[in-house]
């Protein structure tokens, strides 16, 4: 395993001290990372030397076009796509997921169907609810009571009359990992798509739709250490058979043809910088950025699963204290741990934590029916720890002890 806490020198925002005048622990990066200072410089820098609009025979316009295209290129190796034109950028992976749910509503008729699961962020639910006025029919695949993903209701729900099936990569809220291939399977049997939220996977672990095939995948930079930007990743031929929102002048081509207006420039520098600083990882700096981030992305998920099993052994072992999801080290699974504690609300526990200078959420963190599903509205939902590079061993005991100590009153 390596030591990645390394990088934690590059984060200005981790000198920051809390009330008790130790620094503050970032917990709380399932809604949002930390930045380095090469992003935040990278997003200055834009607005200092290259501020323009695109398609410009000026030297701004023409290396904002050269930036754009570069973005691309970035994020298509960290997906492990090898044709840049497969990414499309927008606002967020909302609201590209809802462009993109309307442009696929479109083309299917009434009668067809859309699976989405009881596991997944609303962002990837929503979108797919809004179908039904077009008399699709959605489908919901349940959760077991370990915050599984129900396989045998998958199989049983895929059909010949299944188009698209909306589901995560992991669970933002319990950390679950779901058996992509399988579905993979079951939707190639049935022709039909398969688009993957991977918001919350792709901070922890290698990406690779070569292998995965998917139709769409989405993400957001700022959840891997860059700004706020939604990424889509469409297989190549599939934007052209939609029928997109798009106006007029805009290219009927991938990927612009997925990108209503102008794109948000300066975070799409930023985005460049925070793959590269995910790369900045790897072991050999002379490789292909694909196979540095495949090497640093291995880094990463080792580095957090030693601190995610370090942080799950600590909390396991308090008193009226269950941790949610699958347990850390038996299967894939991302570092996100996330407890209730019997007769406390999760509000309760998260400002004391927070009162403590240890940054940690509470609620469903929009995934609200694995929330209900598993019983836990009453209580003010989950409280949700998660892992990143540049937490560290120290953090994590410091962590347990305050949690211990809120515990014991
Ligand atoms: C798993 C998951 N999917 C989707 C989203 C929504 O992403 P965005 O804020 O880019 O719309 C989030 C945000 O927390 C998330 O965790």
């Amino acid at each position: 395993m390596k030591d990645l806490s390394y990088c934690r020198h590059q984060f200005p925002s981790l000198s920051r001290l809390g009330p008790d005048g130790q620094p503050l622990v970032y917990l709380d990066g399932p809604g949002g990372s930390q930045v380095p200072a090469s992003v935040i410089q990278a997003i200055g820098d834009y607005y200092t030397h290259r501020n323009s609009n695109t398609h410009g025979q000026f030297v701004t316009s023409q290396e904002s076009d050269a930036m754009i295209w570069q973005a691309r290129t970035h994020m298509a190796a960290m997906l492990g796509s090898p044709d840049p034109s497969t990414i499309s950028f927008g606002q967020n992976m909302t609201t590209l997921n809802f462009l993109l749910s309307q442009a696929i509503g479109r083309t299917l008729k009434p009668g067809d169907e859309v699976i989405v699961t009881d596991l997944d962020h609303d962002a990837n639910v929503a979108p797919w609810l809004t179908l039904e006025d077009r008399g699709v029919v959605i489908r919901r695949v349940p959760v077991t009571s370990t915050a599984e993903l129900d396989m045998d209701a998958l199989r049983q729900l895929v059909n010949d009359k299944t188009r698209l099936v909306a589901v995560g990569w992991a669970s933002n809220a319990v950390g679950t990992v779901n058996p992509l291939a399988e579905i993979r399977q079951l939707t190639a049997a049935q022709g039909a798509w398969m688009l993957v939220d991977a918001v919350h996977w792709a901070p922890h672990g290698v990406i690779d739709v070569e292998q995965l095939k998917p139709d769409f995948l989405l993400c957001s930079a700022y959840k891997f250490f860059g700004p706020h930007i939604g990424i889509l990743y469409a297989r190549p031929g599939l934007l052209e058979s939609l029928p997109t929102l798009r106006v007029r002048p805009q290219s009927e081509a991938a990927p612009e043809r997925m990108e209503t207006g102008t794109l948000n420039h300066a975070a799409l520098a930023g985005t460049i910088r925070a793959v590269e600083f995910l790369a900045s990882f790897a072991d050999e700096p002379s490789e292909t950025l694909r196979n540095r981030l495949r090497q640093a992305m291995t880094h990463v998920y080792h580095y957090e699963h030693e601190l995610a099993a370090k942080l799950y052994r600590g909390l396991s072992g308090l008193p009226d204290l269950k941790v949610w999801g699958p347990p850390v080290g038996a299967q894939d699974r991302a570092p996100t741990i996330s407890f209730t504690v019997a007769g406390q609300s999760s509000e309760t526990i998260a400002r004391r934590l927070g009162e403590a200078g240890i940054l940690a959420w509470d609620g469903d963190f929009y995934a609200m029916t694995v929330v209900d599903q598993l019983g836990l509205r009453g209580q003010g939902g989950l409280l949700r720890l998660g892992l990143a590079p540049y937490n560290t061993a120290l953090e994590v005991e410091r962590t347990i002890r305050t949690v211990e100590e809120i515990i014991r009153g």
